[in-house]
C-alpha cells in the first residue's frame, strides 16, 4: 500500500507560559482530525504535544506537499487557536503568520515533515518532536544513525546496509540543497552538517533501494518572520528495521545528550534533554530543550501505538546528564557559549539593542 505520512506541527499557545500544551487545545486538534477520518481524508491520526507544540501525525493516500492535507492541518490549528485565545492561553496562534491558507503551510509557521513510501510487511516508524531547539538538532541524531559505525552496528554487519545512506543537505539561509553519499563523503558532509544552523539534513535515503529513511522538519520561523518569534521546535520522521536502523540504533544517538540551540528566549545553548511524552514539560529557564519519541507499525496506514520510546529507564542518565550540563551552561549567563554568538542574536533580541546604541561605537584610534 502507498502512504504518506506527514507531521505537521505548531505552537498555537501556551499553557503556563511557554511550558506545555493544553488538554482542551488537544481536545479541540483531535475532534478536527478525527472529522478528516470519518470523511475519508485521512486514514488514521495521532494527537500529541511537546511542550507548547501541538503535533498532528497523520496519515493519507494523498501525497506531499498536499494543498487538502495542509488546509485541514491550518484549519485545526486555526480552530486550536480559538480555545487557545479563550482560555487566555500564552502566544495563542503563536506560529500561525499567514493571515490566511494559501496552498501550502510551509513559509506561513508551522513546522512539516512528510514522506511517501509503499508499506513494508512490517512498517516501523519513530517520530521525534522537539521543543525550545531549532531544526540543526537532528543533524548529529541523523549522522549518527545513518552514518556513523559506532552508533549503528548494522553498517557494519548488516548485508542490506553496508552500502551505506546518502544525506540530502539544505542550506537554509542560501535557499541551496546538495546531497552526499556516505561512507565515501562522511567527511564533506561533516564541514555543512556541523554547522547546525545553517546547514540541515532534510532527507536520508537508503543508496541501493533508494528508499526514504528519514526527513526534518527545516522550517526556520525567524527567517519566515524576519525576526524572533520563537524557535523552530522542529520534527523528524524515521523509518527504522530491516535495511534501515534497528530501533536501538535509531535511538542511541539520544543516549548521550548534546548541546544544541535554543531555551530561554530562543537565544541559548543548552543539552537536548530526551523525556517520556508526560516529561516534555519545559520549565527551568523555560528548557532545558526537550525531545520525545513515538514509536509506530503501520499497518494498512493505521497508526499502531504510539509506544513512548523515551519513556525507559535506560535514559535516565542521559536525562541526568542533561541537567549536569544545564547546570553548567547556566552558570554562563549571559555570556557565550551559553547565549548564542552574534550572527545568531541577529535573529533573536540583539537587534534592538545593537540599533539603539549605533551612534555611539566611535573608532578607535
Ligand atoms: C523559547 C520560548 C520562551 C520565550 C520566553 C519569552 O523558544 O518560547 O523562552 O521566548 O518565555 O516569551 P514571551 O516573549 O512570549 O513573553
Ligand atoms: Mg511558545
Ligand atoms: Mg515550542
Amino acid at each position: 500500500m502507498h502512504l504518506t505520512l506527514s507531521v505537521i506541527k505548531a505552537d498555537i499557545g501556551g499553557y503556563v507560559g511557554h511550558s506545555e500544551s493544553h488538554p482542551e487545545v488537544m481536545a479541540r486538534a483531535t475532534e478536527c482530525m478525527a472529522k478528516a477520518k470519518q470523511e475519508g481524508l485521512l486514514i488514521d491520526y495521532h494527537v500529541t504535544k511537546c511542550g507548547d507544540d501541538l503535533e498532528l501525525v497523520m496519515t493519507h493516500q494523498q501525497g506531499e506537499n498536499n494543498e487538502r492535507i495542509h488546509r485541514l492541518a491550518w484549519d485545526t490549528f486555526v480552530s486550536g487557536t480559538e480555545v487557545a485565545k479563550k482560555l487566555k492561553l500564552h502566544g495563542a496562534g503563536q506560529d500561525l503568520l499567514a493571515s490566511a491558507f494559501s496552498g501550502n503551510v510551509k513559509g506561513m509557521g508551522p513546522g512539516v515533515a512528510e514522506m511517501e513510501f509503499t508499506e513494508r510487511v512490517a512498517e516501523t516508524v519513530i517520530i521525534f518532536m522537539a521543543d525550545k531547539t531549532s531544526s540543526g538538532a537532528w543533524n548529529m541524531p541523523l549522522y549518527k544513525m545513518f552514518a556513523d559505525p559506532f552508533n549503528t552496528i548494522g553498517l557494519v554487519i548488516a548485508a542490506n546496509m553496508h552500502c551505506g545512506f546518502s544525506f540530502e543537505v539544505h542550506d537554509v539561509k542560501g535557499s541551496k540543497k546538495i546531497t552526499f553519499c556516505t561512507p565515501d563523503e562522511i567527511y564533506d558532509l561533516l564541514v555543512f552538517i556541523g554547522a547546525a544552523s545553517r546547514y540541515m539534513v532534510k532527507a536520508v535515503y537508503h543508496r541501493d533501494s533508494k528508499e526514504i529513511a528519514a526527513v526534518s522538519s527545516t522550517q526556520k520561523l525567524a527567517f519566515i518572520a524576519g525576526r524572533y518569534v520563537g524557535k523552530d521546535d522542529p520534527v523528524c520522521i524515521v523509518r527504522s528495521q530491516g535495511e534501515f536502523p534497528a530501533v536501538g540504533e535509531v535511538l542511541e544517538p539520544f543516549a548521550s545528550p548534546i548541546l544544541v540551540e535554543g531555551w530561554m528566549r530562543g537565544s541559548h545553548m543548552g543539552p537536548l534533554m530526551p523525556v517520556a511524552v508526560c516529561d516534555s514539560t519545559p520549565s527551568r529557564f523555560d528548557g532545558p530543550p526537550r525531545v520525545i519519541s513515538l514509536g509506530f507499525q503501520l499497518s494498512g496506514g493505521k497508526l499502531v501505538g504510539p509506544r513512548d520510546m523515551f519513556d525507559d529507564k535506560a535514559f535516565n542518565l542521559a536525562r541526568h546528564q542533561a541537567n549536569e550540563m544545564a547546570d553548567m551552561m547556566r552558570r554562563h549567563g549571559p555570556f557565550e557559549p551559553h547565549r548564542l554568538p552574534l550572527e545568531e542574536m541577529e535573529y533573536t533580541t540583539m537587534p534592538q539593542v545593537m540599533e539603539k546604541l549605533a551612534d555611539r561605537f566611535v573608532d578607535i584610534d
